[in-house]
């Protein structure tokens, strides 16, 4: 195949986004809508990318910094004609340019590359893709004679006749870069919108004898394009079922996959079982064989194999093997379990490394602690690591065992074997198996209610009457 560089029109307003946000840098399924496509025209074997921006140009240009990208910028909106000539010097060089909208994700690297062949194979000067589709409202019509494309009516210019056409213009396409520039030139606005239509440039090549051909897809899914809230749902939706396909294809179970979310570069490992109300997100990574069950959010967060996570957060940690969550807990940024840790119902975790075999099961808060193995923190046990100034660290080494409710005062150690009385405040070093009791002394008074009561009742007990 030949080389040529893909033009991606995004300079467009976006106007019904009613969004601070620029259209394509809206997210579908954690990626931004033109990340797909530029990603799509990639792997279609695009030579060189070249994005036409304009409003938000600043916030665009700066998403994508860093990144092998020529931008050039549309000041003013005046159609998708004159979008495509301001990148006439960014393209010098390639022989091919393929057109693409910034507002549709949809799109594969498959059909590009596809389109591109067939451009090729035909010899023509443009190749447009289409697809039939049931409601044609708002599209461009192809209107053709035979195999040949002739024109390009958009909605709002064709007649009630031409309306009638259900192929439609994609907004994709392949050119031979020197006589589309050259057609743009001769382009009018003289159209309902005032506006340089791109799509008059089939016109114009057809008056000059040149072959125009349409590359029709199969699944006109591929060209749902963003312009409103509903149609980014429609949009996501689409995607996402891809997405979650992918991962049932590669042997992963999705209870009801129409309640999940996944995002694009969520990785799942195979018999791993997902339950309703599962959101993974961001660089998540699953391991095989874990059940997860929602509603649960799991977020840049890499989990090994036969873990099993019950209604819970996690963001940002890293949990070995055998692992158990939940119900109800909340790890924080900065954890790391290792193997057949269990972390019950009612815990919250944060930059905390939790030795093998440590047990968290109940009501606790744990904050920038180092637990080594085999400890058991009882029910409601508090790391207080915060004094109003800064964090402190607690250790708590090997098979330690912190009994119900105690408070472990930061900076702190309990060392290896040690035991903490329920109820203690532990504030100074806990030495190696030793106990420490940090509580008042219970004293029992013998018959203290009894007299409590003759006094003040003189001996009859009134019953509430
Ligand atoms: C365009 C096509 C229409 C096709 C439809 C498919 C024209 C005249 N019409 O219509 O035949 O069916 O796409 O979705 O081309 N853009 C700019 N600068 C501009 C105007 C638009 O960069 O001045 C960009 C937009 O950001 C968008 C793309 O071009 O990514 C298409 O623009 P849009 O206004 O959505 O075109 P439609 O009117 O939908
Ligand atoms: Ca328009």
């Amino acid at each position: 195949m030949e080389d040529f560089t893909a033009v991606i029109l995004a300079a467009g307003e976006g106007t019904r986004m009613k969004s601070d946000t620029p259209k394509v840098l809206h997210k579908v399924c954690g990626q931004p809508i033109l990340t797909y496509i530029i990603q799509a025209a990639r792997k279609a074997g695009a030579q060189k990318i070249v994005v036409v921006v304009g409003k938000g140009a600043d916030k665009v240009k700066e998403h994508y910094a860093g990144e092998d990208i020529e931008f050039v910028l549309q000041r003013e909106q005046k159609g998708t004609g004159h979008a495509l000539m301001q990148a006439e010097d960014a393209v010098k060089g390639s022989s091919q340019i393929v057109v693409l909208c910034g507002d549709m994700p949809l799109v594969t690297a498959e059909s590009i590359e596809g389109m591109v062949r067939f451009h090729q194979e035909q010899r023509a000067a443009c190749t447009v893709m289409t697809a039939i589709v049931e409601d044609p409202t708002g599209y461009g019509r192809i209107i053709k004679k035979g195999e040949k494309v002739l024109d390009i009516r958009e909605h709002k210019d064709a007649t009630l006749e031409e309306r009638e056409i259900k192929e439609i213009n994609s907004g994709f396409y392949c050119f031979d870069t020197s006589l589309v520039f050259s057609a743009l030139s001769k382009v009018k606005n003289d159209n309902v919108q005032g506006e340089y239509y791109l799509t008059d440039v089939v016109k114009i090549l057809n008056q000059e004898g040149k072959q125009v051909v349409a590359f029709q897809l199969d699944d006109p899914n591929e060209l749902q394009g963003i312009n409103d809230r509903k149609q980014l749902a429609q949009v996501q939706k689409l995607m996402q079922r891809k997405i979650i396909e992918g991962w049932m294809e590669k042997g992963v179970t999705f209870i009801n996959p129409d309640t999940c979310v996944v995002d694009r570069h969520v990785q799942i490992g195979r018999d791993t079982t997902i339950y309703p109300g599962v959101i993974l997100e961001g660089n998540t990574q699953i391991g095989e064989g874990c059940t997860i069950i929602g509603p649960c959010r799991i977020k840049d967060t890499i989990i090994g194999d036969f873990c099993e996570i019950v209604m819970s957060q996690i963001d940002d940690c890293q949990l070995d093997e055998n692992v158990k969550v939940g119900p109800y807990s909340n790890l924080r940024p900065g954890c790391k379990l290792s193997s057949n840790v269990k972390v019950g119902d009612f815990v919250e975790l944060k930059n905390t490394k939790v030795g093998e075999g440590t047990k968290i099961p109940h009501l606790s808060y744990v904050g920038d602690a180092i637990l080594g193995k085999k400890i058991n923190i009882g029910a409601g046990v508090i790391f207080v690591n915060y004094d109003g100034y800064k964090k402190h660290q607690t250790v708590v080494e090997d098979e330690a065992f912190i009994g119900c409710n105690s408070n472990l005062v930061a900076p702190v150690t309990v060392k290896a074997g040690s035991f903490v009385a329920a109820g203690s405040t532990i504030t100074k070093e806990v030495p190696k198996d030793s106990l420490a009791i940090a509580r008042a002394r219970q004293e029992n008074k013998l018959g203290w209610v009894l007299k409590r009561r003759n006094k003040i009742e003189g001996g009859t007990k009134d019953n509430g009457k």
